[in-house]
């Protein structure tokens, strides 16, 4: 999965109440190796912040599972919720759970065609 990390997610001015290291500790802490977590420069939702995305696992991506974006992602549950999800299996594989459907934002390019 993917952890923006720039100029607003990450960001202690922005959001001054988030541990934003923690969060990718936890993840990275909570996840098998398997699941690589890295971080990225600006993915253009900052409005969002702080984004993470999950990618799917290479089978369901064959079957036509696409990344799923969560945005303000601002809180140790949500960061809790999208690791078990994707220890489930993520996208394509697993239900999203109801409460964490509510984080989900549009890609940035899916936002464009709006
Ligand atoms: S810094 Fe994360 S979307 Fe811009």
């Amino acid at each position: 999965m993917t952890v923006c990390r720039d100029c607003c997610c990450g960001s202690r001015v922005k959001h001054p109440a988030v541990d934003h290291a923690a969060q990718v500790d936890r993840l990275r802490e909570l996840l098998p190796a398997a699941h690589r977590v890295r971080t990225s420069l600006c993915l253009d939702v900052c409005a969002q912040s702080n984004v993470m995305v999950v990618q799917p696992a290479r089978t369901a991506r064959r079957q036509g599972a696409r990344p799923v974006w969560f945005g303000l992602v601002l809180d140790d549950a949500i960061v809790t919720d999208i690791a078990d999800w994707v220890r489930a299996g993520g996208p394509g594989v697993a239900g999203l759970p109801a409460t964490l459907a509510l984080s989900v934002i549009p890609a940035p390019a899916a936002a464009g065609e709006r």
